[in-house]
């Protein structure tokens, strides 16, 4: 018998949904929602909006794509949080809706847990235990997974996520929402020795990126008031010492956790792990660590449904589901369990 499910994604700003038969993700639909990046970050109403807008079309296209019909799915996934409550809201609803109407099992699904789990969508998946950093404009966090859809969360940020350091950087810098790609294009012809930013390492594996944004904000500061051309002038190089810094950060706590956790099978996931300083510090790291690294399809990197759904066919195969009494969980950012 074949399986399929109909996973939704819609915890942010992009409204997603995939089919998954048999453990095989047969497509990954997107709609993603420009319409926050004239206000240089996510407003959650007009989120929530755009998600009523594409959430049937985007689902439509997933059924067509994959040739499924309604009639042939066995359960219906959605993101059940962390994530903005009117964006939660409307994948919930419309995945208890579709539910209710065939007549077929829910599955709740955790953002963050299926960030790991996008780990294990290609055919080459990671042994266990796996170590994984998440990086993206809404979270940061190591996570140990020793077991099948058993997370645990060894360390966390403490304030901004590395994404939103990337981003909040790049506006002081003049560029534009979202930053962090900016960053990486500047990054790759400066000199990242250029400047020095400080290096903040808390106890254990937590994370902080509020330091070097506030020397970031002083450097610019107190430079502009001798050259108000400072910015343009030294564009490249801040933003390659900056990201510079904010991967030492990162990879200096993943090392750490791999040693005292002896783990060597180490994943990446989120939307920074698209940033190349980052994903070239990983590679030199595996050499040096004897590390096995796993960085998935970018697609499956950012926030997706194809993710969803992997982690739904898990689940299923454990006969993991939820009422259709089910709200959203507004639980926060970090947060591995609903
Ligand atoms: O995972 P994601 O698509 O959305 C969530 O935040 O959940 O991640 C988006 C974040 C943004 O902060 C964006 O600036 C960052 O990922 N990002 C990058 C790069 N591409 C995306 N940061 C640094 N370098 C990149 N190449
Ligand atoms: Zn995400």
């Amino acid at each position: 018998m074949r399986i399929n499910i109909l996973a939704i994604e819609s915890s942010c700003d992009e409204t997603a949904a995939a089919i998954i038969s048999n453990g095989k993700v047969r497509n990954n639909i997107i709609a993603s929602q420009v319409v926050h990046s004239k206000y240089g970050g996510v407003v959650p109403e007009l989120a929530s909006r755009a998600h009523e807008q594409n959430i049937v079309e985007v689902v439509r296209q997933a059924l067509e794509q994959a040739g499924v019909e309604m009639k042939e799915l066995d359960a219906i996934a959605f993101t059940r949080g962390p994530g903005l409550l009117g964006s939660l809201l409307v994948g919930v609803s419309f995945a208890k809706g579709l539910a209710m109407s065939l007549g077929i099992p829910l599955i709740e699904v955790n953002h963050m847990q299926a960030h790991i789990m996008a780990h294990f969508i290609p055919e080459e998946k990671p042994e266990l235990p796996f170590l994984c950093l998440t990086v993206s404009g809404g979270h940061t966090q190591l996570v140990l997974m020793e077991q099948m859809l058993q997370f645990q969360c060894i360390g966390q940020t403490r304030d901004d996520a590395a994404g939103e350091a990337f981003d909040k950087g790049a506006k002081m810098l003049g560029l534009p929402y979202p930053g962090g790609p900016e960053i990486d294009r500047l990054a790759a012809s400066g000199d990242s020795a250029a400047f020095r930013f400080p290096y903040t390492n808390l106890p254990g594996y937590d994370f902080s990126f509020s330091g070097i944004k506030t020397a970031l904000l002083y450097l610019l500061k107190e430079q502009q008031q001798k050259d108000s051309e400072f910015i343009q002038k030294n564009l490249s190089d801040v933003a390659a010492s900056y990201q510079h810094q904010i991967i030492s950060m990162l990879l200096g706590k993943l090392k750490k956790a791999s040693v005292d956790f002896n783990v060597q099978q180490i994943g990446l996931a989120g939307g920074v792990a698209a940033n190349r300083g980052l994903r070239q510090a990983l590679k030199i790291a595996a050499i040096e660590n004897n590390w096995k690294i796993f960085v998935p399809d970018f697609q499956y990197c950012t926030d997706n449904a194809a993710m969803i759904a992997i982690t739904a066919h898990h689940k299923f195969l454990k006969n993991e589901f939820v009422p259709l009494d089910i709200a959203p969980s507004v639980v926060s950012g970090n947060n591995l369990e609903l």
